[in-house]
Order: structure tokens, then sequence, then C-alpha cells
């Protein structure tokens, strides 16, 4: 499924987090302070907290209830509580609309 989910580039900025969902799918998308779109799966695989709620920190996200951290590029678990990654999925910008791939 590919859903258009951002109305312009702008709406993000870097260092930003946003939610949204696609088919029933809740992802966390954001963009590196060095520019580049994310789009990681919104759902901490240790228990379930927002990670749309964490912050970013260089290219990992700190999921905002145990502060397990995941890469933001390949969802590996860069510190625990966490040990299952988590998913990422495709972004891209087609004339300056992001578009994530579930
Ligand atoms: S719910 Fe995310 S680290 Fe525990």
């Amino acid at each position: 499924v590919t859903k258009h989910v951002l109305d312009g580039v702008d709406v993000l900025s870097p260092g930003s987090l946003q939610y949204t969902e696609v088919d029933g799918v809740g992802v966390c998308v954001g963009r590196t302070a060095s520019g580049d779109l994310f789009a990681i799966e919104d759902e901490c695989p240790h228990e379930a907290a927002s990670l749309s709620d964490g912050e970013l920190i260089g290219d990992e996200v700190e999921c905002p209830l145990h502060a397990s951290r995941f890469d933001v590029r390949t969802g590996e678990v860069r510190c625990l509580p966490a040990r299952v990654p988590a998913r990422t999925f495709p972004v891209e910008l087609v004339d300056g609309v992001a578009w994530v791939n579930v």
C-alpha cells in the first residue's frame, strides 16, 4: 500500500516526528537533522508505546516509555530494553509530497 502522508516537505522540519496511519498500520514519519526522511513502525516492539511521541536523537528514535532506541533507517535496536527491531518502511518524495509504502 502506498499512501500520501504529507502535503509538503516543509511540514516536517529536521528533527521532527509525525504519526500517520497507512492501511491500519501506525507509522512514525520523520526527518533527521541531516534532512533524510524516514518511516518506522509507530508501535514500540517493547511494550507498544507510540514512537511518534518519542524523541529523535541523531539517526535514532527514543521511545518515550522506557527509552529504548531504534535506528530510524533499519529499525535495529540501539538501546535496551527492547530486543526486537522495529519495522521500517520506504518513504519517498514525489513532487514535494511524501509517500510511505507499507
Ligand atoms: S515501550 Fe518502548 S521501550 Fe518500552
